[in-house]
């Protein structure tokens, strides 16, 4: 085995590669912009994605993916801030949330989650929570538009613990809001951090900052807001958790910050205790046991994401990767695993704002996408190294939409077969097929429902196969975790599906969640599961 170079594990300690993650309009892209803005990455008030972009309606997406010639559902930013090289993985909402959503935080090693303080936690967050807590990285919580009219504060903290049930610390705590918003009291150093709208645009976020016992804090804040601060200080110092380190790491308890992102309050503090509490590129597990990429030298990386190219001039695919360890040099060859050869890796590229810049080294933690000819699927193993050896999958996760797809034209079965196939595989959508029967039946599953738009589409423009879709009234699938279940003495509620997946699995499709408790209880043992792998 080769040795891991100074300046390779330099590079490596240095990142930082977080998801971001939000119910839609919590402030997630304004808060990216403002990270972008201290890391020098765009000018002043620029914007990560266009507005239009950000709220595109389904029929101009397709438009949207044909001129950029790929895909505006997740992005991965990259900038340098206080010694630290960042990468952030934008997770996409809306219309655009799919399954790629749920794998884009395989490839992070914490994330950070925004919250609209007068919401509080919301059904997207909740879903992405979930996978967040499944890999037990770091969690942290930035309440966001103080500025408004927010919940009270202890209300806010309990939903978080109640809903997503991790313990929460928050760093620092608000001083009213809306517009009786005064700023946040910082805990550890006992400071006041005056909130000011005028910080828009500009790099400097809160500047002013008084100790709370300074004599010049009434002109700041009226008595009354000083008392219940202090009594809410008490409270939380008394009854809240501690801050730990440990617990943080193993994504046990969530750091919790709030401010404005709007108005750049509360953004750099926030930044500066993330980037020391989050941490560098972690050990992945495979099949050869944990590699960390602070020993193992050579460079080694999996597949989380394949985007098929729109435009139809340009049939390829980009794989994207996350980096797990070592250098990545541009045209390098690399030994694909699951493919069993050598490929070369060129084209590589990395999303940087609206555009793809060609990248020449990249390092582990960093997230890259390359070209690829059809070969690689989600999941696979690239490696540098002569030792041979798969980083664990990445799992299926639960459609939440289910539709019966049917080839119009009945001539074309074979380039439908073909289509849907590969579609899926790039992991797209999710097939299924009856359980008794074969492909005769199609049933596709997707986790956002603008996936059977970009089915359609490509299945048409692609393929030249029109397709007929009925939807079916399920929400709900379940893996089954027991594996010698028979089927057909399985019994469920009537509205139960029973399907298979593309390997073969049994799956069952539900309409409700009664169902899931009412089949549970009537198969002693039956294991359900959100996910496979
Ligand atoms: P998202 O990516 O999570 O979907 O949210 P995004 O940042 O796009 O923010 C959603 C809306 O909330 C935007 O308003 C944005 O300006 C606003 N917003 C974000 N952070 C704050 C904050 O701290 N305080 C206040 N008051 N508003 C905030 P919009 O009207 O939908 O868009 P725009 O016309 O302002 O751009």
């Amino acid at each position: 085995m080769s040795q891991l170079s100074k300046e390779v594990k330099e590079q490596i300690e240095k990142r930082r590669t977080f998801a971001i993650i939000s119910h839609p309009d919590a402030g997630k892209t304004t808060l990216t912009e403002k990270f972008l803005l201290y890391g020098g990455a765009i000018n002043l008030a620029g914007s990560v994605k266009g507005k239009a972009t950000a709220r595109h309606a389904v029929s101009d997406w397709m438009e949207i993916e044909k001129e950029r010639g790929i895909s505006v559902t997740s992005s991965v930013l990259q900038f340098n801030y206080g010694g630290y090289c960042i990468n952030i993985l934008d997770t996409p909402g809306h219309q655009d949330f799919s399954e790629d959503t749920y794998r884009t935080l395989m490839a992070a090693d914490s994330a950070v989650m925004v919250i609209d303080a007068s919401k509080g936690v919301e059904a997207q967050t909740r879903k992405l929570f979930k996978v967040c807590t499944m890999r037990h990285i770091p969690i942290f919580t930035f309440i966001n538009k103080m500025d408004r009219e927010a919940l009270d504060t202890f209300e806010l903290l309990d939903d978080i613990e109640n809903e997503l049930g991790i313990a929460t610390c928050p760093v620092n705590w608000p001083i009213g809001s809306g517009k009786e918003f005064r700023g946040v009291y910082d805990r550890e150093s006992g400071k006041v951090e005056l909130f000011s709208e005028t910080h828009k645009g500009t790099t400097q976020g809160e500047v002013r900052k008084i100790a709370l016992d300074d004599s010049e804090m009434d002109t700041w804040i009226a008595q009354q807001q000083k008392e219940k601060l202090l009594e809410e200080i008490e409270l939380l110092d008394g009854a809240g958790a501690e801050f730990s380190q440990e617990l943080v790491s193993k994504g046990e308890l969530s750091p919790v910050f709030f401010g404005s992102a709007l108005t750049n309050f509360g953004v750099e503090t926030f930044l500066r205790h993330f980037l020391q509490m989050t941490t560098s590129p972690l050990p992945r597990q495979s099949d050869k046991g944990a590699v960390d990429p602070m020993e193992e030298a050579d460079f080694s990386a999996f597949v989380f994401k394949i985007q098929a190219n729109m435009n139809k001039a340009h049939r390829d695919r980009i794989a994207f990767m996350r980096i797990c360890s070592g250098e990545f040099e541009a045209g390098m060859d690399v030994y694909h695993m699951q493919g069993g050869k050598k490929v070369r890796l060129s084209q590589p590229q990395q999303l940087m704002a609206k555009e793809r810049k060609i990248v020449e080294k990249a390092y582990g933690g960093d997230i890259i996408g390359v070209f690829d000819p059809g070969i690689f699927s989600i999941g696979d193993t690239l490696t540098a190294s002569g030792e041979r050896f798969c980083y664990e999958g990445i799992p299926t996760f639960a459609p939440e939409h289910f539709a019966r797809v049917r080839q119009i034209d009945t001539m074309k079965r074979k380039q439908f077969v073909k289509g849907i196939n590969q579609i899926a595989q790039e992991g797209a959508i999710q097939i299924f097929q009856e359980y008794n029967t074969g492909m005769e039946e199609i049933i596709v599953g997707v986790v956002g429902v603008l996936q059977f738009d970009v089915l359609k589409y490509r299945l048409e423009n692609e393929y030249n196969v029109e397709i007929r879709m009925d939807s079916l009234p399920y929400e709900y699938i379940r893996w089954i975790g027991n594996e010698e279940i028979n089927l057909d003495r399985l019994t469920g509620t009537s509205d139960m599906k029973k399907v298979k997946d593309l390997k073969g699995r049994p799956l069952l499709l539900f309409v409700n969640e009664w169902s899931i408790r009412m089949t549970q209880e009537r198969n002693d043992g039956l294991i359900l599961m959100e996910f496979a792998r």
